[in-house]
């Protein structure tokens, strides 16, 4: 079966889905939706807050025996339904409910989107400090303080944070993205290379061993239940899981296609990058005395002071920022996706117009989540403000209950036949203990891992 074939299958439901041109472009846009402010901000900033090397290593399982096989799953939802993600599910459970997963996952990536924004905005000063050099000769109680006052500040985070959903709607409204895209090919692998550099000058950071004893020396005595929930939360967020994006990057994947190994590079190469952030970061947390639990300030508190020290550490922290920027512009637009394919497929909306429309909404609600580091502060939601109760209730309840349901309806009730063809792609025999044991991890494993969780938390086991 070659690409032309699935094309025409394609057209003539009267659907011209555009498809990924090559396998390269097909890895490069999904790891450039995975791969972003999660892999370099959010998992060292929760890997602190949850002590290290024990949440590491649930962590690490909860993407091997959760994370993959789910993305295997929407793969196979969206492929199969070549749809976005509720309308996936609608074509091939016709009158059943399970579209609901589609319609939690645009929730989750409507609010994600929300704070994504905002940090990501955050990136845009970090980069404007960088060119100006102004954090060489702060010390580290002065990045701690440049930090906590800019995002505090009722006004500057805003800015930044407009500009930033801005591009991200003009991308998505004009198509534009696909050159976004295609730039992907080039920003991951640079941010790999700094992100080695950056590895190897931790190594000879004085003082760095101890951020390597934190990081892969586990203390499960340091393991606490919300941990396990956030590294669960954690692994959706960093994948991409549970919000329809894979299953809309799905519909667009050609039937030549291998999903499992598709499946296996995106999230191999969205573990290496946050391992590789980690080992950036954490020895630079001891060396320069800052401490693992400082939370979202953490990468932007802790590498300034790297940049800082080390040599040529002005280009490197110009070009870190700058490549931090691209690649959570990647994720904004995939989100942004999300949200504008259920409004252009479910409502007709004009495309221009559908984006436009949430980018506002959502910059709107991202205000709200900007100010609450600042003047909004004291208003809380179940104990946290505004920004935290967004961050941890999309990532730690949206995403895996959306996942949740789209596990069950693939697991027991979507057509074998079906999940052997997209597997197997033909070559059924080859594929046999294979599907087996994915079944068996789809039907029993995954759902019963992802309730234990949930009641662990809530305290009832
Ligand atoms: N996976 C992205 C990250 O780790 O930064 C965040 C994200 C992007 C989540 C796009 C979901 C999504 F649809």
């Amino acid at each position: 079966m070659g690409k032309e074939k699935s094309f025409n299958k394609i057209e003539s439901e009267g659907k011209n889905r555009e498809q990924f041109s090559s396998r390269f472009g097909l890895l490069a846009t999904a790891i450039g939706s995975a791969v972003g402010l999660g892999n370099i901000w959010r998992f060292p900033y929760i890997v602190g807050q949850y002590g290290g090397g024990a949440f590491l290593v649930v962590y690490l399982a909860m993407v091997a025996l959760i994370g993959i096989p789910i993305m295997l799953v929407e793969f196979v939802i969206g492929r199969e339904g070549r749809r976005d993600a509720i309308n996936s599910f609608r074509k091939l459970a016709p009158n059943k409910p399970w579209f609901m997963s589609g319609v939690i996952g645009v929730l989750a990536a409507f609010f994600i989107l929300s704070f994504y924004g905002v940090v990501a905005g955050w990136t845009l000063e970090y980069i404007r400090m960088s060119l100006i050099n102004g954090f060489s000769g702060l010390g580290s109680e002065g990045m701690v303080n440049h930090f906590s006052v800019f995002i505090s500040h009722p006004i500057k985070p805003v800015i930044t944070q407009v500009l930033v959903m801005a591009a991200t709607g003009i991308i998505v409204s004009t198509g534009v993205q696909q050159g976004v895209e295609k730039a992907a090919k080039i920003l991951i692998p640079m941010l790999v290379v700094i992100m080695l550099i950056l590895n190897v000058y931790a190594f000879m950071l004085p003082g760095g061993a101890a951020g390597f004893e934190f990081l892969f020396k586990p203390d499960f005595t340091k393991l606490t239940k919300e941990g396990v929930l956030a590294a669960l939360g954690h692994a959706f967020f960093s994948l991409s899981l549970g919000m329809g994006i894979m299953i809309t990057y799905g519909s667009y994947i050609p039937s030549s296609e291998k999903l499992t190994s598709t499946a296996l590079n995106i999230s191999l190469a969205d573990t290496v990058l946050a391992l590789l952030s980690g080992i950036a970061i954490f020895p630079a947390v001891f060396a320069f005395g800052i401490e693992p639990t400082s939370g979202p300030g953490l990468v932007f508190i802790s590498l300034p002071n790297v940049f800082a020290k080390m040599s040529g550490g002005y280009i490197f922290g110009v070009m870190f920022f700058v490549l931090l920027f691209l690649a959570s512009l990647t994720s904004t637009i995939s989100l942004l996706e999300v949200v504008v394919a259920f409004l252009t497929d479910q409502f007709k909306v004009e495309r221009r117009r559908a984006a436009v429309l949430s980018t506002l909404a959502i910059t709107m609600v991202g205000i709200f989540a900007s100010l609450a580091n600042g003047p909004l502060n004291g208003v809380k939601i179940f104990g946290s403000n505004i920004f935290d109760f967004i961050d941890n209730t999309t990532a730690n309840y949206f995403l895996p209950i959306a996942a949740f349901i789209s596990v069950i309806y693939f697991g027991w009730f979507l057509d074998k036949n079906i999940i052997n063809k997209q597997i197997s792609n033909g070559e059924i025999e080859k594929y046999k203990g294979f599907i087996n044991i994915f079944m068996f991890l789809i039907k029993f494993v995954v759902p019963i891992a992802i309730v234990v969780v949930f009641l662990f938390q809530i305290g009832q086991i």
